[in-house]
């Protein structure tokens, strides 16, 4: 038996923030309560914040197919050194994680390289057959991705960049009758079917050369947020799917939503670090590492999602960690591929967002507990409670971190938040109990779902 105790810190509850000694047995918590004595290890946490390990819904791996960009290890190392201990990948890797035998071997490769737990989404397109879903699900797709807008390329060449326009190597983005015709097999599925809400026939009619950012904020209209939403949500709302959207960047966009859910569309909504913290105002300070899709929108859209993450609308937040090389991301602003790395900046980006609203409590619901209930973990992860897996974060509420290339794990070290100044520091982090630190030997495990129906 391996035991672990870590004492004396203010520890995150399900009953809200106490006081508390926080006792593990092999890697599950088994006892939170004031002073308990110590067997084996005691950590010693006075002064500092004691989290559940943050789960982030939303990265890219890039692996397999473009790993020189970032790879599982690469990922699940930034994701370790930020406080977050379960990352769960999109399916625009190649091959695209559309089948039942992509996933098992994408889950293979990814166990031999991940120090932190992993989840894996199954991708939702035009030719996708319910049988395929049903096989996705039973081999542990923790629910479904639907890319509305062409998006991403499946070549070797190039993962995305956005055109709104047919290209043979960009993946066609699945229409609203396929999620009409599927949604159906999701809800029977019990999963959740996350969309990126952005309307093709909107982004068609904005088209234009992305020589600058206005370019791009232009090409990018939330009208094309708020139409994908809405019309998704039509089309979801009688099969009792529940619809996740990724990314939410504009107030447009969470207009619909709030819309959508007012009529009792069964729906989360997820936005990012970067809508949150940044505006377009930012780009001339930290250039193309802030292009990305959805793009950073203006200071009242990034205010409409503060708010609707202070009033509860909105209750994840995740990274759209998307990460290029350094290399691709110094090209010109047309050339310069869309995305940010951002996994390892989730929980201090969390605490700062939820200390300036004046509850750094909150921190933990957005980053990891909600995250974790979306994708079927809500009873093992998210929580520093008996049962609950020992995925924790210490922080130092007293610290403080600059977000600077040199610190970043990922492969592409020039990120979006690059000079942000955060008033906490992520101290130590536990996976199951055990250490993930620069030396450690700890191994992340595919997590499934716990309530697959069927
Ligand atoms: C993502 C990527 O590069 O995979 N890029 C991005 O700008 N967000 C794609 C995505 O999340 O849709
Ligand atoms: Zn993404």
């Amino acid at each position: 038996m391996t035991e672990l105790l870590i004492r004396g810190g203010t520890v995150y509850t399900p009953d809200g923030p106490r006081q508390a000694d926080v006792h593990v047995t092999d890697g599950v918590i088994t006892r939170v309560e004031p002073r308990l004595a110590a067997n084996g290890k005691a950590v010693d946490a006075t002064g500092m914040y004691v989290l559940p390990g943050a789960v982030d819904v939303h990265v890219h791996s890039r692996d397999p197919g473009f790993t020189e960009k970032e790879d599982f290890g690469t990922l699940t190392a930034a994701a370790a050194a930020g406080g977050v201990t379960t990352v769960v990948d999109m399916p625009n890797t190649v091959p695209a994680v559309d089948s039942a035998g992509v996933l098992e071997s994408k889950a293979a490769m990814a166990h031999s390289k991940a120090r932190v737990d992993f989840g894996l989404w199954g991708l939702l397109r035009s030719g996708t057959t319910p049988e395929q879903l049903e096989d996705m699900a039973a081999a542990g797709a923790v629910g479904f991705k639907a890319y509305l807008a062409y998006s991403f390329s499946l070549s070797r060449k190039q993962v995305l960049y956005s055109p709104g326009v047919e290209d043979p190597d960009l993946e066609a983005p699945a229409d609203y009758g396929t999620l009409a015709r599927l949604a159906p097999v999701v809800a029977q599925l019990g999963l959740p079917l996350a969309i990126h809400a952005e309307d093709p026939t909107v982004l068609a009619a904005f088209r234009r050369p992305l020589l600058t950012y206005d370019d791009l904020l232009e090409s990018r209209p939330p009208d094309a947020e708020a139409v994908a939403v809405s019309a998704a949500a039509a089309v979801a709302r009688e099969s009792g799917v529940h619809l996740h959207i990724a990314h939410l960047s504009s107030a447009l966009g969470l207009q619909a939503a709030e819309d959508a859910m007012q009529v009792g569309t069964s729906m989360s909504l997820e936005t990012c670090p970067q809508f949150l913290l940044l505006t377009s105002q930012d780009f001339d300070r930290v250039g193309t590492a802030m292009k990305m899709l959805p793009p950073i929108r203006t200071a009242a859209d990034r205010d409409a999602l503060v708010d609707g993450l202070r009033r509860g609308v909105i209750s994840i937040v995740s990274t759209d960690h998307a990460p290029h090389t350094d290399e691709e991301k110094s090209q010109d602003f047309e050339r310069a591929p869309a995305g940010s790395p951002g996994v390892q900046t989730l929980y201090l980006s969390c605490l700062q967002l939820a200390k300036d609203l004046g509850d750094v409590w909150r921190a933990p619901r957005w980053a990891s507990q909600a995250p974790a209930e979306l994708v079927g973990l809500g009873e093992h992860k998210g929580a520093i409670a008996p049962g609950f897996d020992a995925d924790i974060v210490i922080v130092d509420p007293r610290g403080k971190t600059s977000v600077q290339a040199e610190h970043m794990r990922s492969r592409q070290r020039h990120a979006a938040l690059a000079g942000k100044e955060f008033d906490f520091e992520v101290k130590e982090v536990f996976l199951r109990g055990e250490p993930v630190t620069r030396g450690s030997r700890t191994r992340g495990r595919m997590v499934r779902p716990a309530m697959v129906a069927g």
